[in-house]
Order: C-alpha cells, then structure tokens, then sequence
C-alpha cells in the first residue's frame, strides 16, 4: 500500500503572520502517521523549516539557473527547504500557457535537484461533458510524466479543473473511475506503479473527506482553499489517518 499523504496547496496565500496555523496543526498531527505536506507561497519556504511537515513549491522553473528574471528553480525551493514540488497544476496551465511538455521538463528539474514532484493532471468541464476525460487523462499522463518517474520521486494528483475551488465534487464512481484508469496506466508503464501515490483534489473539505478516501486507488488528497486553517485542513489529515 502506498504511504498516504495530505498534502495543501496555499496557493497565492499566506504572510509570515498565517505560519501560526502550521504551529497550531503540529499540535495536533506533529506526528501523524500520514505524510502531510504543506506548500507555502515560495517566500514563506524557508520560514517553515521548523515545522515537522514537508514543505514544497508550487511550480519550479525546469532549467538550473540562468537569465529567467522572476522564475525559480527546482534547486532553489530545495536549498530552500522543500523536499516536493507541484508540477503542472491547472492554474500554471491555464494562466501560464504551460503544456504537458513544459510538465516533464520540471518534474524532470525536480528528481535532478532531489525533490519529488507531484504532477498534476485533470480535465476540464468541456471535455468531461464531452465524454474524452479518461482520453485527456492518458494524454496528459503521458505527455507530463517523466520516464524517470518512479514511486519516489513521483506523486500523480487528479484535480478535475471544474472542481478546484467551485465546491463542486465529482461522485465517487466518478472518481473511482479515473484512479483505476490511472493505476492501470502508472502499473502498465512503471514497474512501481502499484506504489506510486494518486491524490484526488479539487473542493476536498472536512464534509467529503471520509467518503473521498473510501474510494480504490486514493491514496490521499492536494487540498487548496481548506489547507489554508489548521481548524479547516485537521479534519482531512484526521479522516485519511482513520481511512
Ligand atoms: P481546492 O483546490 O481544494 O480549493 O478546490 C485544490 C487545488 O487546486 O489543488
């Protein structure tokens, strides 16, 4: 069984004055037997570094380093303190143009600077309603997901882009469709495909959690708006300890 990892997505959120709500989250999970993993905006990285959380960026440049005013890369968020990075979240996609492509070559920077990467695919409301998801889904995994991938160095996040932060939820058929599909693909591909972790995100809350991680092939969840309070984020990491 693939070790389960919550993992919150702050996003474009959070001063040096919003780490009290990882002060007040160790006080309850500071030894979870989950994996939980925080990913700050990249100027609060290095002010975690007393937090028992792992902490990773949100995106990373895929070259070392060079003449790329405002871009940072993997070794940077590492040197930094990060241990993971996301890769290819629908926001990067949608707002910076970034294809499956530029997906690979990151996640490719990220096992070269040591982190792992967690490459994040989905589709859209169109293309659900259009029937083509689990034919998006194969596209992006393969286009996105490096050779080089491996259980270690590799976290795959279903995020169904009309899901992140609308408060809508696909039902759990849906989403037990889509992990198997991509199970089966990670098996088929990756000789440990069977360890390597597949989170579900999009709307995660306290509410749904439970019900979420019932589902086959959810081995934890990529949470955004409900990571961002230790009171919000402690019902999630509680209900994927007892799932
Ligand atoms: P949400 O975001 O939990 O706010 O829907 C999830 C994500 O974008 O990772």
């Amino acid at each position: 069984m693939p070790r389960k990892l919550a993992a919150g997505n702050w996003k474009m959120n959070g001063l040096r004055a919003n780490l009290v709500e990882l002060a007040k989250l160790e006080e309850k999970h500071g030894d979870a037997d989950v994996d939980i993993l925080i990913c700050p905006p990249t100027t609060l990285i290095s002010a975690c570094e007393d937090t028992p959380f792992d902490i990773g960026g949100q995106d990373c440049y895929a070259a070392d380093s060079g003449a790329h005013t405002g871009d940072v890369s993997a070794e940077m968020l590492a040197d930094a303190g990060a241990s993971y990075v996301i890769t290819g979240h629908s926001e990067r996609r949608t707002d910076h143009g970034e294809t499956s492509a530029d997906v690979a070559a990151k996640s490719r920077a990220a096992y070269d600077a040591g982190l792992i990467a967690v490459i994040c695919i989905g589709e859209t409301l169109e293309e659900r309603e259009g029937g083509t998801t689990l034919a998006v889904i194969d596209a992006q995994l393969k286009g996105s997901v490096p050779d080089s991938a491996d259980a270690e160095n590799t976290v795959i996040a279903y995020e169904p882009v009309w899901a992140i932060g609308t408060g809508k939820v696909p039902t759990l058929t849906q989403i037990g469709e889509v992990h198997a599909h991509i199970r089966k693909r990670l098996t088929d591909r990756f000789s440990d495909g069977t360890e390597m972790r597949i989170l579900y995100g999009g709307s995660v809350k306290g509410s749904n959690a439970s019900d979420i991680f019932s589902v086959a092939d959810v081995d934890g969840a990529l949470v955004g708006g409900a990571s961002l309070k230790a009171d919000d984020f402690s019902p999630i990491i509680t209900a994927l300890e007892n799932s």
